[in-house]
This record gives C-alpha cells, structure tokens and sequence, in this order.
C-alpha cells in the first residue's frame, strides 16, 4: 500500500487521474472512507483518466451508472445487503470487462469478487485527505 496526501478536491481528481493509468478493463476498485471523503471526486478523476467525457454524477439513487460499458461506477449506500446486489443483478457488471468503482462496497461484501483492489481515503483532523491505494 502506498500514501498519497492530498491538499483538496483537485489534488484528489488529478491523483485519480494518475491512478487511472493503472488500471486495467475488468478491474474491480473499492472506495472506502466516510461520507464526504471524496470517493466520487475519485471516481471523476478516474473517468476523466480513461478518457470519459460523460460528467461523472454520484449514482445514489440509480446504485450504478454504466459509462459506456468502460466504466461502471457503483454507490451501495442505500444497500444493505450482497443478496440485495445480487438481487437487483447489479453483481453481473463486476464480470462484464470494465472497470467497476464501488462506493459502500462494505454494504454489500459478500456478493464482491475476489481479488478487488481497495482504495482508502481518510479525512486528516486538519481537513485534508489521506488516500491509501494499492
Ligand atoms: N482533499 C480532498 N479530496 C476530495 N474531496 C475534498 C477534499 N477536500 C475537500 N473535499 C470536498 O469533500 C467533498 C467530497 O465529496 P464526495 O461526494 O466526493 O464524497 P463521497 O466520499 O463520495 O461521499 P458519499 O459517501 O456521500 O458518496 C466535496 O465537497 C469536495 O469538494
Ligand atoms: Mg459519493
């Protein structure tokens, strides 16, 4: 695990960006940290990183928003279950070939795959981010 501190919402975009380049299709990323961490700032970089253009909205209300079959960007907070996930077939787009980004992957931890990379961001008591990444 590595250490990145990032300063603000852009430092966070921009190292997502960056991070991007290390991912490969079919990778399946989980975003740990509070709410208002930044894990969809994240998720904007990452987009931005693989060279979507489409804005990157939070998919609370939609649990999964599907960028062009590249990118699959997940947010489980109103989840409460991995039989709900399975359920509702939200799991088949972790085997579909893009790259997955889970936000509250906690919620839903018996229906992930194996071999998921994990991403923590951390509020420091100063307001900044720590981002711990693999
Ligand atoms: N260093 C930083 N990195 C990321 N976001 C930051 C940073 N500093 C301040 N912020 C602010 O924190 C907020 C992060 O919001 P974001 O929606 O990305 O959080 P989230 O982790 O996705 O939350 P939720 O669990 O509610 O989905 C934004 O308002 C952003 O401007
Ligand atoms: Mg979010």
């Amino acid at each position: 695990m590595a250490v990145f501190l990032s300063e603000n919402a852009s430092d966070t975009f921009d190292f997502a960006k960056e991070y991007a380049k290390t991912l490969r299709a079919g990778d399946v990323v989980l975003l740990y940290g509070e709410m208002g961490a930044g894990k969809t700032v994240f998720s904007k970089g990452v987009a931005k990183g693989m060279g979507i253009e489409d804005e990157v909205l939070s998919p609370t209300y939609a649990y999964m928003n599907d960028y062009s079959g590249k990118l699959y960007h997940f947010d489980c907070y109103r989840l409460s279950s991995g039989e709900q996930a399975e359920a509702l077939g939200l799991c088949d787009y972790f085997y579909a070939g893009g790259v997955c980004l889970v936000e509250w992957a906690e919620n839903i931890s018996s229906a992930l795959p194996e071999n998921c990379r994990r991403v923590f961001i951390n509020i420091t008591p100063d307001g900044k981010r720590e981002i711990i990444y693999e």
